[in-house]
């Protein structure tokens, strides 16, 4: 087939699929929709995040193998979700079991620190070109931490965040996530938008956002406030619109103008960290920022977070004047299936493999997109990519916030009737890899893919 002109999309042919697809859906989750019930009973709205529960239904998922997922009605599978993109590792690696097993027989927490925490630094010290290292429970922990260790060493109290990006559940950085677009203001000064009710509007007044790929819009929110930005934070690469890459010259550019101003800058690497490559989004983008924040991928499945920072960030906690902590903090359980991760499983020739399905992925998308005339591209690095339904290129949250949310519903309808799971929230989300996804794998995403655009196309 030779590739069409650009269609347009026609939401109304978009919004009769929705109908179809769901009504093809509903009976497979029956055991799922039936057990919402009975949870409801005890847990408020029958899930454990708010975000596990999104239309059309909270689906419950009874286990996982490989690159596998096996729903409570029995249904199965091809996992390109990865919990939110932290199992990399793929469900139940052997090598994690294993560890996890053996760390458990020798009791799971302590609070107190255990040997090995070293060869965890160590080796996150190799990848992301910082030399000190601290643990927590989260990527919300890690970048709250930043935060404050921002604060702390520079005394100043306001934060620049980009708008449209996620750092974590906490007050300090919850702002301007996905704000409507009613409420965004112009681009030249956007508004600070709480993205949860609760939050004190005096954490807002420290937080100035500016959109991604903008340098100069950075440069301008420091020179507004004069003295008083403590620190910038960005996702290298922006995550949660599909997949958004930084511009040449834009990370750097940001670290020299964050220097130039006496601010740090941290990058929050909970998405791209150990999934673009070895290194993370420091590496694929020759940035090393003052502070990185890892979470999801280092843990191989549990509850993780890191801070790695430079010696000068690190001084409060040093020399004893910040205090660092959490209970579970560097918890055994945790250390031994992140060290079983990132020293067994996510050695250098993962990546490779990462890139070459990453490269049938988006080769294949990109086909079905020309063939079909789709208003869409694709953008993949490593274990990450998405389709972004646009013709232009989306280098803001502001250039996404248009695309109608339908499209992408669609597609996920499209692959979830076609067993293939990717994540349900946001759908724009990306998809991630995991070492046990093959090029058939990717080749049956493309392939559920092309009966979309199919279609869409009519
Ligand atoms: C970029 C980024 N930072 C931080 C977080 C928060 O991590 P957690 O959910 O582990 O608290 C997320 C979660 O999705 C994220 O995508």
């Amino acid at each position: 087939m030779a590739p069409q002109d650009p269609i347009e999309f026609d939401l109304e042919r978009i919004d009769q699929l929705i109908a179809r697809e769901e009504a093809t859906l509903e009976p497979k989750h029956r055991a799922s929709i039936e057990y919402r019930k009975t949870a409801e009973r005890y847990v408020a709205g029958g899930v454990a995040s708010s975000w596990q529960d999104s239309p059309p239904h909270a689906i419950y998922v009874d286990h996982g193998q490989g690159n596998r997922l096996f729903d409570l009605d029995g249904n199965e599978y091809i996992d390109f979700h990865l919990g939110y993109g932290a199992m990399v590792v793929g469900h139940a690696h052997p090598t994690i079991v294993q560890a996890i097993q053996a760390q458990a027989a020798r009791g799971t927490h302590f609070a107190q620190p255990t040997k090995g925490l070293d060869v965890i630094g160590q080796n996150l010290t190799e990848r992301f070109g910082l030399p000190l290292w601290r643990f927590a429970n989260s990527g919300t922990e890690a970048t709250l931490e930043a935060a404050r260790l921002m604060r702390a060493n520079t005394g100043r109290e306001m934060l620049i965040k980009i708008e449209g990006t996620y750092h974590g559940h906490h007050d300090a950085l919850m702002f301007s996530v996905a704000p409507d677009r009613s409420l965004i203001g112009p681009r030249e000064h956007p508004v600070t938008v709480p993205q949860a009710m609760g939050i004190p509007k005096a954490m807002g007044d420290l937080v100035r956002v500016v959109p991604f790929n903008d340098l100069e819009g950075t440069r301008r929110a420091f020179e507004e406030n004069p003295g008083k930005i403590a620190g910038m934070i960005v996702e290298p690469a922006m995550m949660n619109c599909g997949v958004i890459l930084p511009e040449p010259g834009y990370l750097q550019g940001l670290k020299d103008l964050c220097h130039e101003h006496g601010a740090y800058f941290a990058f929050d690497e909970v998405k791209t960290g150990v999934t673009l490559a070895y290194g993370g989004a420091t590496e694929v983008f020759g940035v090393t920022p003052d502070i990185v924040c890892l979470a999801k991928a280092i843990g191989g499945g549990t509850p993780c977070g890191a801070i790695g920072a430079t010696e000068e960030l690190f001084g409060p906690v040093l020399r004893g004047e910040y205090d660092m902590a959490g209970t579970f903090n560097g918890n055994p359980l945790t250390m031994a299936a992140s060290r079983a991760t990132l020293i067994e499983v996510l050695v250098p020739e993962a990546y490779e493999q990462f890139n070459r399905i990453d490269k049938v992925m988006e080769d294949g998308l990109t086909s079905v997109v020309e063939r079909y005339g789709l208003p869409a591209y694709v953008t993949g690095v490593g274990a990450k990519g998405s389709v972004i339904y646009s013709k232009q290129p989306v280098r803001e949250y502001r250039d996404a916030v248009g695309i109608d949310e339908r499209i992408s519903y669609l597609a996920w309808l499209f692959q979830q009737n076609r067993g293939v799971f990717k994540s349900p929230w946001s759908k724009q989300e990306t998809w991630t890899l995991s070492v046990w996804h093959t090029e058939d794998d990717a080749a049956r995403y493309v392939g559920n893919f092309e009966e979309f655009a199919a279609a869409i196309a009519g």
